[in-house]
């Protein structure tokens, strides 16, 4: 039996969220420039998309550039920019007959006008489309999110659009640029790093998280099942005891 038959398809996690990590290593491996990993990391998230949206996930939340990637050699930002940008335009017709929404989330005002205008279209583009959410976390960074996410609060207490008392857990959720969107049940990390890297901080607490030696460029939807099938095999006891979640799950 395939790997996909054996995925329970009425517990699948709806948001998923992955760190696309090892470009660089999977391209020093072959003795290539660190940009030939992230050509290659292109087909991976083709594939890991298409999966996704075949098994149903709504919310698929990809980490393609950090605000601390913005370090990295020149040479380097600049082509993986340009490859994020063109590969994203590239895509649209794709996204549109498979029905998927694109979503970039992150500190766009760091990107070039010129890219930041291309993204803003392929995300007007898709506006329409109603199946999969992807999610492009583009010059992301969880703590920039969490401060940005307290400055608009703080403004808009001052101008009397909310009182102190109603900021509660789940209106500081709506805040975040994840404010549409569930929490990820499942996040999934390649490349054998076992670190969040400013990723989703507040949006995490209960999520389940899903460490893989795979390399980006070389992480495909086997790999993608596999991580699903192993979250499936897991409880989620949410602070309860193993008891109680049995109990609720029979009176249910
Ligand atoms: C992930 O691959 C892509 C980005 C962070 C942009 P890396 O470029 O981090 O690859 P490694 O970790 O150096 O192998
Ligand atoms: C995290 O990967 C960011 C992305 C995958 C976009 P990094 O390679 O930048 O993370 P660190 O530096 O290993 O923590
Ligand atoms: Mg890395």
């Amino acid at each position: 039996m395939s790997l996909q038959k054996t995925i329970n398809h009425n517990a699948l996690p709806k948001h998923i969220a992955i760190i696309m990590d090892g470009n660089g290593r999977w391209a020093e491996e072959r003795k290539q420039d660190r940009l030939f990993g992230h050509f290659a990391g292109v087909e991976s998230v083709r594939d890991i998309v298409e999966g996704a949206a075949e098994l149903g996930i709504n919310y698929l939340t990809l980490y393609a550039f950090s605000t601390e990637n913005w370090d990295r050699p020149k040479s380097e930002v600049d082509g993986l920019m340009e490859l994020l940008v063109d590969t994203i335009k590239k895509e649209v017709p794709t996204l549109n007959k498979n029905n998927i929404r694109l979503h970039v989330i992150g500190d766009t005002d760091m990107l070039p006008e010129n890219a930041r205008k291309q993204l803003f279209s392929a995300v007007n583009e898709t506006a329409l489309n109603t199946g999969l959410n992807l999610n492009m976390a583009l010059s992301y960074s969880s703590r920039w999110e969490i401060v940005s996410a307290v400055q608009k609060i703080v403004k808009d207490v001052r101008l009397g659009k909310i009182t102190e008392t109603e900021i509660t857990q789940p209106l500081f959720s709506k805040y975040l640029t994840t404010g549409d969107f569930p929490d990820p049940e499942l996040m999934i990390r390649t490349s054998g790093e076992y670190r969040i890297s400013n990723f989703l901080l507040f949006q995490m607490a209960y999520t389940e998280f899903y460490f893989t030696d795979i390399l980006w460029p070389d992480f495909r939807k086997q790999n993608l099942y596999e991580a699903i099938l192993d979250y499936q095999n897991r409880e989620r006891r949410f602070g309860k005891t193993t008891k109680q979640i049995l109990d609720n799950t029979q009176n249910m």
